[in-house]
């Protein structure tokens, strides 16, 4: 019989808020498209997608969902498209290369704001500006108890949506959201030694519409970006979309030059992204988001998910447009694709000529000079890699095994064991079996509810630090962080 005491602790489990963290490993392309802001025509600036591959100029919910597509992401019931500028590097001698996406993107659904709503079909937004160029706050931020509590001022709010994450898996991880324009390159090529991670907030609160005029004002940041109060008129709460995308951008350390966004922005506080609903159906979406709320967050763990392996995945792409054929927006090629300025700020970028497009010649698109002896730096990643730096909400990296589960009892312990290293082994090469460990004073990380005929198991999931033994490699060396605190985004 469960006790009272058991029940009591239930009932606070499952008013957490819950989350789930959707892995879209492979991109469906890359190139100057954006179906929000520029439909039917060439973007004035490259991005690079995820998620379903019924996408190009004029994509929407019908093309996202029509029979047959496929999507990038894990889930199959998720044709959403996700994108974001591509990150690139110029080197001082006006040579550009875009920087290698490792591992393509995470985006997490949390549940901050009570009672959350699935999006409707036909609901698209965009977060961030493509112009701003400047952050205006102190560094780090003030703490969150000095914010205002009410959230109208939405300039504030959206500079602290973007994050840049300086990883070094070496030490303790920086939290998400930390800085919010690029760190200096003297500083990166000093510190970032596994790369950089770009975050993105989306805003969660709606006025009940699917989209704008802007295709912004429709939606708005609740006043701690993630959580908070929604702006009166946007009581519609949506799940928090927050995109996490990992650039390589260690393999330029040391290279004299500057790490752009497509859209010129060397600061970084331009950094925005867009997010078009594609899921097979809102009452889906809502279905999931009412059933899937193990605090894990993976979304193995959701008895809806129908998911499909990061290799079938890969095979989802979309075709290039015929006349974004001649787009060499990878370079190595002079300047930025496609002919883009850079623009330093901090006041607002201004609008350029976009190559390509009816009124501009294609003539004016530079050249694009790869020269045969150019060679991409080696970099240090593998794709396997990314699956297991995966991150929870809050800034919290999950490098190579080194987490083991401790808890009362052995059932519980390797249940819990289990429940870990199906996410967090799958589709790891490197680890061959299962590490040994020795347990050093072990923090409690979580704790969730196991039902066992007529009792309920409390698994208790410690962190402790593990030596792995079996694959003796540089990176599995390397520590561990595992938070399985579903409603924390982390100490900002
Ligand atoms: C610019 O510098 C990079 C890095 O040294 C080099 O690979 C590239 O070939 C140079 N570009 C030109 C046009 O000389
Ligand atoms: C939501 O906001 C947009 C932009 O201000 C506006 O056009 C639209 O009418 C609003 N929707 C509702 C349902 O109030
Ligand atoms: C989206 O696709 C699914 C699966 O094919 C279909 O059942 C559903 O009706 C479509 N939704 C809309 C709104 O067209
Ligand atoms: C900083 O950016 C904002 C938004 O783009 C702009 O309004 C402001 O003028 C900029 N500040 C400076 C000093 O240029």
């Amino acid at each position: 019989m469960r006790s009272q005491a058991t029940l009591t602790a239930l009932a606070l489990v499952s008013s957490v808020s819950a989350f789930w963290r959707m892995p879209c490993r492979s991109q469906t392309g890359v190139g100057r498209l954006d179906p929000i802001m520029d439909p039917g025509e060439i973007s004035d600036h490259v991005h690079t997608f995820s998620g379903g591959g019924g996408f190009g100029f004029n994509a929407d919910y019908g093309t996202l969902n029509a029979t047959g597509s496929c999507t990038s992401c894990e889930v199959t019931q998720d044709h959403s498209a996700y994108w974001t500028p591509a990150m690139h590097f110029l080197y001082s001698n006006g040579t550009s290369v875009m920087v290698q996406q490792v591992g393509g993107m995470l985006v997490y659904y949390l549940y901050y704001l009570d009672h959350v709503k699935a999006f409707p079909a036909g609901f698209q937004m965009v977060a961030g500006n493509k112009n701003t160029r400047n952050f205006t706050g102190p560094f780090p931020d003030t703490d969150l108890s000095s914010w205002p509590t009410d959230p109208s001022d939405q300039f504030f709010l959206q500079q602290r949506a973007l994050g840049f994450n300086c990883l070094n898996y070496g030490k303790d991880p920086e939290p998400s959201l930390y800085r919010h324009q690029f760190p200096t390159k003297d500083y990166m090529d000093a510190n970032c030694q596994d790369g950089l991670r770009l975050e993105l907030a989306f805003p969660s609160c709606g006025n009940g519409s699917s989209d704008s005029l802007d295709h912004k004002s429709h939606m708005k940041y609740p006043s701690l970006v993630k959580e908070g109060n929604c702006p009166e008129g946007y009581d519609t709460h949506h799940p928090f979309l927050f995109f996490e995308t990992i650039w390589a951008t260690n393999s330029f350390a040391g290279e004299d030059g500057q790490f752009v966004l497509s859209m010129g922005d060397p600061t970084g506080t331009g950094y925005h992204g867009d997010f078009i609903m594609g899921w097979e159906s809102e009452q889906f979406l809502q279905n999931a988001l009412d059933t899937c709320q193990n605090p894990s967050g993976n979304i193995q763990d959701c008895p809806l998910f129908n998911i499909q392996s990061d290799a079938t995945a890969a095979t989802c792409t979309f075709p290039v447009p015929d006349a974004l054929a001649n787009d060499d927006v990878k370079g190595p090629r002079e300047g930025l694709a496609v002919g883009i300025p850079i623009q330093n700020g901090p006041q607002p970028a201004t609008q350029y000529l976009v190559a390509g497009r009816s009124s501009v010649p294609t003539s004016s698109i530079p050249s694009t000079t790869a020269s045969a002896s150019f060679s991409l730096p080696t970099l240090s990643y593998t794709a396997a890699n990314p699956s297991i730096t995966s991150t929870a909400q809050g800034g919290i990296i999950i490098d190579k095994v080194s987490i083991a589960s401790t808890s009362t009892s052995a059932a519980s312990s390797s249940a819990a064991w289990s429940a870990l290293n199906k996410v967090e082994y799958a589709s790891s090469s490197s680890i061959t079996e299962a590490p040994s460990a020795t347990a050093p004073a072990p923090d409690i990380i979580a704790t969730s509810y196991m039902t066992t005929g007529n009792q309920v198991v409390e698994l208790v999931i410690e962190e402790v630090e593990v030596t792995v033994t079996a694959t003796p490699s540089a990176a599995a060396r390397h520590k561990r962080h595992a938070h399985k605190h579903a409603h924390h985004a982390g100490r900002r």
